[in-house]
């Protein structure tokens, strides 16, 4: 038995492979690294749903922007005892509003549920009123426009989808594990992709990158980098953004990700030095970490450089974990539909360890 069921395997999957000696992570037959950056999320989410959903033919660019326009209706339900909530709190909130169902149109609403209602949800909490969807532009590029109320430039767009394809599907790490154990009891791809919000948004898993930023902004400067990140371990915390279950190498996500971060330097707001900065910490934590803990090969995660590219691209480190979920919903919901089809209802075993009941007097 193992607490953390490391090497158990739940599923068998045609949707992604993460070989954590290798560093690999294919996405239905391709590296990572190919469908970054020359791939837009909706094309990348069709690729996911191939097989699981009937009428992708034409492509999910059209009938996910009209998604995006239906969903916008629930906005409206966005009260100031929601707008008190985490951004991942209140956007999970509207999701719930949403009905349940297994088809297409079920899936598109909840593919473009986390884009919509974040925005309105950030926007709201700056005292900003919701921007509608525009279905003609791409996924990308109307969370962006959503967001800020005007249209973000190409490489913004850009970057954002390779953030977006990059995490868009990941074996089966908790929160797609937990979408697959509802999808199993035949809930509902609504209820699936809300249980995966809720694993998602936990500080262990997708609620990293923002106390990432955090770490950098309480690091400053490059030579302060060293005595913070000791104090921090010495205090027992662990580094946002380094260490995972899988991978026992460098997450080939990281790369894919500082890669795009380059690329915007010098055409959005990535301050001067910003991204030299975090090099910096991420050396200096590397050379800790490999010196306080030399057996656990702990290296740089996904989510180091995602703060980064997040920050770059004006979201509030709030609502960085909302923005993941934007970008694993696809992945969510084909393996939500690939359970339904295929798999038993999971249904492990615990070992009671308690009392045992008092022999009668
Ligand atoms: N900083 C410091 N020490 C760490 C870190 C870290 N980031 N990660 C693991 N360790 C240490 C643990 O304290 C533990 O030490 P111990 O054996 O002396 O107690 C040892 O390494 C093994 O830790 P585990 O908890 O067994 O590793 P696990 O595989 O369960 O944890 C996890 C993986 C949760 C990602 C962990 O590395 C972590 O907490 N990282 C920081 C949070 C983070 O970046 N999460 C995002 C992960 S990527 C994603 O989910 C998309």
């Amino acid at each position: 038995m193992s607490d953390g069921l490391d090497d158990v395997v739940a599923a068998h999957t045609v949707l992604s492979e993460v070989d954590g000696q290798a560093g690999r992570l294919i996405i239905r037959g391709w590296p990572v690294e190919q469908l970054a950056g020359r791939t837009a999320y909706e094309d990348a989410a069709r690729l996911l749903f191939d097989g699981f959903f009937e009428d992708l033919l034409a492509g999910l660019a059209g009938p996910l922007g009209q998604a995006r326009a239906e969903v916008f209706g629930e906005v409206a339900a966005l009260d100031t005892g929601l707008l008190d909530r985490t951004p991942i709190e209140a956007m999970r909130a509207l999701t719930a509003r949403l009905g349940d169902g297994d088809d297409l149109a079920t899936a598109l609403r909840l593919t473009a549920a986390p884009a919509v209602f974040t925005a309105a949800v950030v926007r709201a909490q700056a005292g900003q009123a919701p921007v509608a969807p525009d279905p003609a532009l791409g996924h990308a590029a109307d969370i962006l426009r959503m967001l800020r109320g005007r249209e973000a430039a190409p490489a913004e767009v850009a970057a954002l989808d390779t953030y977006l394809v990059t995490v868009s599907d990941h074996g089966l790490n908790a929160s797609t594990f937990a979408a697959r154990v509802v999808a199993s009891t035949r809930a509902g791809l609504t209820s699936a992709i809300l249980a995966g919000i809720s694993a998602l948004k936990g500080p262990l898993h997708g609620g990293a990158p923002g106390p990432v930023i955090d770490m950098l902004d309480g690091i400053g400067r490059p030579e302060n980098a060293r005595a913070w990140i000791e104090a921090a371990l010495d205090r027992g915390d662990r580094l946002m953004g380094f260490g995972h279950r899988i991978y026992r190498v460098r997450d080939p996500r990281a790369d894919a990700l500082k890669a795009a971060v380059r690329k915007l330097v010098g055409q959005s707001n990535v301050a001067h030095g910003r991204l030299e900065f975090a090099e910096a910490v991420e050396a200096a934590a590397l050379a800790i970490l490999k010196a306080r803990k030399p057996d656990r090969s702990l290296d740089t995660n996904v989510e180091f450089y995602t703060a980064l590219l997040l920050e770059a691209l004006a979201f509030p480190p709030t609502a960085f974990t909302c923005v993941f979920a934007m970008g694993r919903v696809a992945g969510w919901l084909a393996h939500a539909r690939e359970q339904l089809a295929g798999g038993r209802l999971i249904r492990p075993q615990s070992v009671y360890v308690g009392p045992q009941p008092k022999a009668a007097a």
